[in-house]
């Protein structure tokens, strides 16, 4: 069968370069859709994690000068996926992260870095490489958003172009006099093209002048076209309404899945979940935490950012302390909120305890051990932790905002008497209404037979990404009809 080629932009990918949920879904997306009919290869940038899982690819093409410098396309599989990798040193070989420096510092050469992403992921998509026509191009965020507009203002084949909005809260907004040296023609420096109040806008192109707009769940698509949610782009969505969709992200059930994970002190299933205690154990040992089964074990895995709400749960600490539950939290950034957790962790040793850094296998362990994952989120386009949570037995206890919102039925009286609620929620999002969320699940879980089947319900959940590849594919068929039309 000759599948559709659909040719995926995006700046991390998992497993070779990850900062957030974006690498999940860029690492996922291209296995679930292989079942739908489509083939699709993903173009990352040449940092130096993907330059050597890509040692083996071969050159596809080569350029004296790309963007300041020598540059290579390079063209091969890694990881299981079909990657074209741009090899250009001078952007993206450097210490510290894809975005920032070690001491988080901004690159200062961001808008040329992903501007040569959204470049050669153009060119491609015009059939640069002999062989090669994608149907569709999809771009992911601010970073690879001036994808659609290389494609709008040069001369010669045109894809479909997807964007898909992750967090509208990153939007890459530069200096108009860089329009130029990013390759751009002037006539583009316009209210329907890539300016964006009075800069260039990489997110506001994507969005102006692809074909299709997608984010990441339902709600949160709604939210955007708002103007409290919008964050000064909800003109340009509303206005766009009929081309934005929210396609609910999924996550990868053989790397999250209970029954199997490597990573787990003690595997285990719905029909086993005594088997969790062992997990909970070893979690409260790891942590420095008191090794008491009864406790309500709270966990948090999370980036440390204004977007996570964690600075609410510093303030709601002595809710959950006096509910005589415990906190196990693992994120990395915001150095203010990871002092005020250290802080937290000092006064109540064995109540709270903390593990600053990025530690994926650490993740695994808090979503077997934890009682319930806590994501306080002021907005949230998804979230990824609390679907794990679902398939962990662990109860999300969330914000009632985006993704959170569809993903998780909160325990009301109704959802429990119709014995269908998955976690918590709550709303508005400030401190006094997760302070009441904190309670009512301390409640719910001195109540066994209910949190019981709280975790079944949330376990026998559908987290995948099947249902949301069927979407997708709905989409892209949907975008090629139009175009051959
Ligand atoms: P976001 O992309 O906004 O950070 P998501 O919930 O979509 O939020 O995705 C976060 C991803 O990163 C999840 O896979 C989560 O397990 C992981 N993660 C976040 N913080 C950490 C951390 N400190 N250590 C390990 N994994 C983390
Ligand atoms: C962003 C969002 C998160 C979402 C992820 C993947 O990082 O903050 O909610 O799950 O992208 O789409």
């Amino acid at each position: 069968m000759t599948r559709i080629e659909i040719l995926s932009v995006a700046s991390e990918v998992y497993p070779l370069i990850k900062t957030g949920g974006l690498a999940d879904v860029a690492g996922a997306l291209p296995g679930a859709l292989k079942g739908q009919g489509f083939a699709v290869r993903t173009l990352v940038p040449g940092y130096p994690a993907v330059v050597r899982a890509m040692r083996r690819a071969e050159t596809a093409l080569s350029f004296d000068d790309f963007f300041g410098g020598p540059a290579r396309l390079l063209a091969g599989r890694a990881a299981g996926l079909d990657l074209f990798v741009l090899d250009a040193p001078h952007l993206f070989v450097r210490p510290g992260g894809p975005y920032a420096d070690a001491g988080g510092r901004e690159w200062g050469d961001n808008a040329v870095r992903f501007a040569a992403l959204g470049r050669i992921g153009a060119s491609l998509g015009q059939g640069l490489l002999e062989g090669y026509a994608p149907a569709v191009v999809h771009a992911h965020d601010w970073q690879a958003g001036l994808t659609a507009a290389y494609l709008t203002y040069d001369r010669g084949r045109r894809p479909g172009a997807v964007m898909t909005v992750h967090n509208l809260a990153f939007q890459g907004q530069f200096d108009p006099r860089l329009l130029h040296a990013l390759g751009l023609p002037a006539a583009a420096f316009t209210h329907d093209g890539v300016e964006y109040y009075g800069d260039i806008g990489f997110l506001k192109a994507g969005l102006r002048l692809s074909d299709r707009i997608t984010t990441v769940s339902p709600t949160y698509a709604a939210e955007i076209c708002t103007a409290d949610g919008g964050m000064g782009l909800d003109g340009l969505l509303r206005g766009r309404a009929d081309r934005l969709s929210g396609i609910l992200n999924g996550i990868d059930v053989k790397v999250w899945n209970p029954a199997s994970d490597p990573l787990i002190a003690a595997p285990f299933d719905a029909g086993d979940l005594d088997a969790r205690a062992a997990n909970k154990a070893e979690l409260q040992a790891a942590f420095g935490l008191d090794p008491d089964p009864d406790a309500l074990l709270f966990a948090v895995i999370s980036r440390l950012s204004w977007q996570k709400g964690l600075d609410l749960l510093l303030a709601a600490l002595p809710v959950l302390l006096a509910e005589g539950a415990q906190l196990a939290l693992l994120g990395a950034g915001d150095p203010d909120l990871q002092s005020g957790f250290a802080a937290a962790a000092a006064a109540h040793p064995g109540r709270i305890a903390c593990a600053f850094g990025y530690d994926e296998p650490l993740a695994h362990r808090i979503q077997a051990g934890a009682d319930a994952l806590l994501v306080p989120s002021r907005f949230e386009p998804c979230g990824l932790t609390q679907m794990c949570a679902l398939r962990y037995g662990a109860v999300p206890v969330v914000a009632r905002v985006g993704g959170l919102n569809d993903t998780v039925v909160d325990a009301s009286p109704m959802a429990l008497a119709a014995g269908g609620a998955t976690g918590v929620q709550f709303g508005p999002v400030v401190a006094p209404m997760l302070e009441n969320a904190i309670r009512r699940t301390a409640d719910l879980y001195r109540a066994p037979r209910t949190w019981r089947t709280m975790q079944t319900n949330g376990m026998a959940c559908d987290v995948s990404w099947r249902q949301s590849a069927k979407l997708y594919a709905e989409l892209y068929r949907g975008l090629i009809a139009e175009r051959a039309g």
